[in-house]
């Protein structure tokens, strides 16, 4: 089905199966040792190197996937603890619908608290879980019930919670000490608690004035070592009747670090290019470039567009510089006819905040390197 289905073999923003994923053969043996011997994980890298795709990875292995339940739940576009436990609750009732179990039955007995929200489809007569966020009236007392539920299953339960760090952006205060008491008791169910932005997630887990510190083994993520991208590349290449030069994994390698999303996004753009019979070779590279940052030149407008004026000429500025220094520099702020080293570090925040700006120590870049790719060559 897959060979009929996925056309281009590179594929970006889902996971399909072990067969379209590059090794991440130890980080894989890794975090399902942890979970066999029942540690928490914490799994924090920088952006769009591979986190949510690994998670999947691990759960798609039948090591797994035969022995435990697994539940998966992004909570990046939560802003509180009912929010939390909605998704909980639905991702829990999604994932066990299609499954035959006796412990499935039990959903609406323990978790009684969600028992308004089960309906049977009247045209289908199949049962489902129709809530809204307004129907949890006492989230604590739901999140009680779903914890009790899960320990109460026939199998252990692996619960992925991505984006873990925006539990601090929370409402309501206490979620991170409730939920550490609520994991501590667990006997039977993991955790994977997965995270960008590192000093938030080193924070929560390194910090001993946090609740959950020493709760998680963590755990880095690094780029896929080139020798055996390359090899990956090559064999999807070849699988369709096409060729790629090694020279040209290299180069989309070497310019975006390795990090696994843009690499993707390339080699995705360069399989299409192209034809069958075909060697995708070096000259190809920057009409890639150019076609993948034009397929997305209106979400960078409508950022742009959205983004406070003074924000946008300091993300302009370090777009155009690459990789900029003394960005409160009276040179740097005459360069780009900035207002005031003051007003360059308050915009600062923000965009490093939100993530399209990153630093390390004295040095600021545009994240996104097609975006600023795009900002460098169009303002
Ligand atoms: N091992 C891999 N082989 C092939 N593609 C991968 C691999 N890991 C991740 N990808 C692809 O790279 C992209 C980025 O991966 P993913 O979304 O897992 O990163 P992330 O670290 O969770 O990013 P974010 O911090 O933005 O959530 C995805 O589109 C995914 O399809
Ligand atoms: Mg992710």
């Amino acid at each position: 089905m897959e060979t009929l289905t996925i056309l281009n073999p590179f594929v970006v923003g889902k996971y399909v199966s072990d067969k379209y994923f590059c090794d991440r053969m130890e980080e894989t043996a890794f975090l399902t040792k942890q979970v066999e011997n029942g540690r928490n994980v914490a799994l924090i890298s920088p952006r769009r190197m591979g986190k949510t795709g690994l998670i999947h990875h691990c759960f798609n292995q039948s090591s797994i996937s035969e022995k435990y339940y697994t539940f998966f739940i992004d909570i990046y576009a939560t802003t509180s603890f009912t929010e939390f436990v909605y998704l909980l609750g639905k991702a829990i009732y999604e994932e066990l619908k299609p499954q035959k179990t006796l412990w499935k039955e039990k959903f609406f007995q323990i978790i009684t608290s969600l028992r308004m929200g089960f309906k049977m489809d009247a045209l289908t007569g199949e049962p489902g879980l129709d809530i809204s966020l307004g129907d949890i009236q006492t989230p604590q007392t739901t999140l009680d019930e779903i914890f009790r539920y899960l320990e109460e299953a026939d199998k252990p339960c692996i619960v992925a919670i991505d984006e873990f760090q925006q539990i601090g952006n929370y409402e309501e205060k206490n979620v991170e000490a409730l939920l550490r008491t609520k994991i501590q008791q667990c006997k039977q169910t993991m955790f994977i608690f997965a995270g960008s932005k590192r000093h938030l997630m080193s924070n929560m887990f390194n910090s001993p004035s946090k609740p959950f510190y020493q709760s998680a083994v963590s755990m880095g993520l690094h780029p896929i070592p080139l020798d055996v991208y390359t090899d990956f590349a090559i064999r999807l290449f070849e699988e369709r009747g096409k060729h790629v030069d090694g020279e040209v994994v290299k180069q989309v390698y070497e310019t975006f670090k390795g990090c696994t999303w843009f690499v993707q996004m390339m080699m995705n753009e360069l399989f299409a290019l192209t034809a069958h019979d075909e060697t995708c070779r070096i000259g190809m590279f920057s009409l890639a470039k150019k076609n993948v940052i034009s397929a997305q030149e209106d979400s960078y407008k409508h950022l742009l567009a959205n983004l406070p004026p003074k924000q946008k000429l300091v993300l302009q500025a370090i777009a155009k510089e690459r990789v900029a220094r003394g960005v409160t520099s009276s040179a740097f702020i005459k360069k780009y006819n900035l207002p005031s080293a003051s007003s360059v570090q308050a915009a600062l925040k923000p965009l490093l905040k939100n993530d399209l700006v990153t630093q390390q120590d004295d040095a600021y870049q545009v994240y996104d390197y097609f975006f600023a790719e795009w900002l460098a060559e169009s303002y």
